[in-house]
């Protein structure tokens, strides 16, 4: 059933407890998710986004008991992914000449995932749509995350509808920031945000500086995930600022994969030499065979520099190894420095193969990493840990 927000918006979305991967396996969600979808009544009613196409039907029943589907004036997708979407093809059913307003990549995006040729009406920034007394108006927000991707603003409310943007995957019974766990909610909010915006950093930038520009007053950011934002709602604002710059804290983070045991016993060596040469550096250490990836990109997104570890296998890396790797060439983090670490018996290529997979993903290299043949003995790591030192003196 619906969540009354104030006297205009209703909460009639879904939260999804049960949720522990999105977007596939891409991405987890260890505290599930929620589907925001939100009703707003003036003398017209507008519909802002729907919810998860498995949960369509119950959000069409859902819906029909707060309103009568046909007093709805306005569907309002502000971002065609199908978690917002989902539900579009089951409500058109019951109403299927209600105009649905999206940007013109949200045409395409809809259109090529329905398959349906609905009553489009396509908006850009400054467009505004009357409900009698309030207007929304319609801000692109291209690349935040998807080239469809829209907010929209009510005025007399001064709500923004933010999609995406600002959320956080985190099921709450309740709907907004002051009402949840503040440790929780910013874990979730900056895992989100190192995971999937990442790459659209100066996008980000960009479109935070365009809405401030708008003048225009903000009681509350509504997100389509998680929860909602007030009592200083531009706080959310202003963290994603921090976030789109470069965004570091004094901390480095070993990831690696062992066989057996060597390169642990390295990382354990290098992290202690790192400590001992700055101990104010939050050094932090992952087997990423035993954790969970999302995690330890959310530990890099933090990080100054990172170093990684494999032994030599095949020639190669553990396949551990070369997943997170190819995880982080793809989110293009800026102004982290890197080195790499490993074992081998034999051949030996790991180090020199990481550290050409680091230089791929855009980190400035400090060295040519260090290796040992075997598991390293007593000597070997007061080597491992004087490269820490060398390592903790690099990065500053
Ligand atoms: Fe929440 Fe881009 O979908």
């Amino acid at each position: 059933m619906g969540i009354k927000i104030n006297e205009s918006i209703t909460w009639v979305g879904k939260k999804d407890w049960e949720l522990r991967h999105f977007h596939g396996v891409e991405y987890s969600t260890h505290r599930g998710s929620s589907y925001n979808s939100y009703l707003v009544r003036d003398e017209k009613v507008a519909l802002i986004d729907t919810v998860w196409k498995p949960y369509a039907k119950e959000f069409v029943a859902n819906l029909k008991k707060e309103i009568d589907l046909k007093q709805i004036d306005y569907i309002i997708i502000n971002h065609g992914e199908e978690d917002h979407s989902g539900a579009l093809p089951e409500l058109m059913k019951e109403i299927p000449d209600t105009p649905i307003y999206c940007t013109k990549n949200g045409v395409r995006s809809l259109k090529g995932q329905y398959h349906m040729d609905w009553n489009f009406i396509t908006v850009k920034t400054g467009d505004r749509l009357s409900l009698g007394k309030k207007e929304l108006i319609f801000i692109e927000a291209r690349m935040l995350h998807w080239p469809d991707s829209m907010f929209c603003y009510l005025t007399g409310d001064n709500v923004l509808f933010s999609n995406d943007a600002f959320g956080q995957h985190y099921a709450s019974e309740f709907l907004f920031n002051d009402q949840v766990d503040q440790a929780e909610l910013y874990q979730e909010a900056i895992k989100y945000y190192a995971n999937i915006l990442t790459p659209f950093s100066s996008f980000v930038e960009k479109k935070i500086n365009e809405f401030v520009s708008l003048n225009l007053p903000v009681s509350m950011i509504l997100t389509s995930h998680g929860v909602s934002w007030r009592n200083n709602p531009l706080q959310i604002v202003e963290q994603y600022m921090k976030w789109a710059q470069d965004y570091q804290e004094n901390q480095i983070t070993l990831i690696y994969d062992t066989m057996w045991n060597g390169t642990r016993e390295m990382a354990e060596a290098i992290a202690a030499g790192i400590k001992a040469a700055k101990p104010d550096i939050n050094v932090k250490q992952y087997n990423i065979g035993r954790s969970d990836k999302n995690d330890v990109i959310t530990e890099v997104f933090k990080s100054k520099a990172i170093l990684v570890g494999s032994p030599t296998i095949n020639k190669g890396i553990l396949s551990s190894v070369s997943a997170i790797l190819e995880e982080i060439r793809g989110l293009e983090f800026k102004n982290k420095k890197a080195s790499a670490f490993g074992t081998y018996g034999w051949s030996g290529e790991s180090v020199k193969m990481i550290t050409n997979l680091l230089k791929e993903c855009g980190m400035e290299i400090i060295d040519d990493g260090i290796r040992s043949q075997w598991n390293p003995d007593d000597d070997f790591k007061a080597q491992c840990t004087e490269y820490g030192k060398h390592i903790a003196n690099a990065v500053g």
